[in-house]
């Protein structure tokens, strides 16, 4: 991918800024456990997989910084450093599920004295974001063959490169399309209000040479009915037990759109996005964020002082209203709940 989101670099996790996208192409380095916790905050680095990856890194940082020769002491600092990321951010569930592999990591390691523990916290760090690239590009194998050739597909907010070590999820089966031949076209939708949608799938995908038409999110319903999509590909942050989908704010609205449009809507993401133990969408705590990002955004007042403001950063799509959920071990078809249990939960 000509975007390296996020990497490590001996004690430094290196990333793109991504608020200064797409007029500033700005990496930071990152040192400090304090500073990771706001990069994540402020949206820096996001996208479910790359927040899980800069969590495991920032664990990792945690044992790297650590001066001294007391693997109890370092095991506390690491654990304090993995609550600290895993409060970050409520909706995703690939934080978690980094940081609980991480803890398992130095579970293990913790007799070894911190030596052992600080080289294995790194390995196991890497081998996260390994992992993330291969699923990325297995995924996107998967869902390719759901495209037909010419395909247009609506996305909304960044489930690309941007999002993840590598390829994205729903923009990873976009690039694989691509990279088999086929003609792909992108409407982006801009996702109010911090534009994921415009600033960033539209940009990696002009880095990649693929076809990106921005529309208002307002404007999907529309581009629906009026032009030929083939299907909506998004990505996800969490997947319930039977299949009910938490992403971006504004997916659950492109999803009643595509039904009413008989248009198939397809839900990509890595299967460390399935949470078995969250039995329903109902259960996935729905992130709100500073009402300054919509009466604000990017510093220009847009509503007055005395209205209030209600900012969700993410909705549940009903699994009723899902296609089909495009994983690195195959795609999923209803019912979620069997395909989940039977496919994902007993490996
Ligand atoms: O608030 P963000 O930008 O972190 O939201 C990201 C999304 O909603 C993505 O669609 C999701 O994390 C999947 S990324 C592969």
């Amino acid at each position: 991918m000509p975007v390296e989101t996020i990497a490590w670099k001996d004690g430094c996790i290196r990333i793109i800024d991504q608020t200064r996208l797409p007029q500033n192409l700005v990496h930071l380095d990152i040192r400090e456990i304090p500073a990771l916790a706001d990069a994540v905050r402020e949206l820096k680095i996001r996208g479910a997989p790359a927040i899980g990856i800069a969590a495991a890194m920032g664990m990792a940082l945690a044992a790297w910084n650590f001066s001294g020769k007391d693997a109890e002491k370092m095991a506390r600092a690491v654990r304090e450093a993995g609550s600290i990321l895993a409060s970050t951010r409520p909706t995703a569930v690939n934080l978690f599920w980094a940081v609980g592999r991480m803890e398992k990591r130095l579970a293990r390691d913790l007799h070894g004295g911190v030596d052992k523990i600080r080289s294995g916290l790194v390995e196991e760090a890497l081998l996260i974001l390994e992992e993330d690239r291969s699923t990325c590009r297995q995924m996107g194998r998967n869902g390719a063959a759901l495209l037909p050739d010419p395909a247009a597909v609506v996305t909304l907010c960044n489930a690309g490169a941007l999002a993840t070590s590598d390829f994205g999820t729903a923009l990873g089966v976009v690039y694989a399309a691509a990279e088999s031949g086929k003609r792909v076209q992108v409407f982006a939708c801009e996702t109010r209000p911090l534009l994921q949608g415009a600033r960033l799938t539209s940009w990696e995908l002009r880095q990649s040479g693929i076809d990106v038409t921005v529309i208002c999110d307002s404007a999907a319903a529309h581009v629906m009915k009026t032009q030929k999509v083939d299907c909506i590909l998004v990505g996800a942050d969490r997947i319930a037990a039977n299949g009910d989908a938490a992403n971006k704010i504004g997916t659950y609205g492109l999803a009643i759109a595509a039904r009413a449009h008989r248009i198939p809507f397809y839900v990509a993401a890595p299967v460390s996005t399935i949470d078995p133990a969250t039995p329903t969408g109902a259960e996935i705590p729905i992130e709100h964020r500073p009402a300054r990002e919509i009466s604000e955004s990017f510093g220009v007042r847009t509503v007055p002082e005395n209205a209030s403001v209600l900012n969700p950063a993410f909705d549940v799509t009903p699994h009723e209203f899902i296609t089909g959920i495009i994983t690195e071990k195959g795609v999923l078809y209803p019912p979620f709940d069997e395909a989940i249990a039977g496919k994902i939960i007993s490996d």
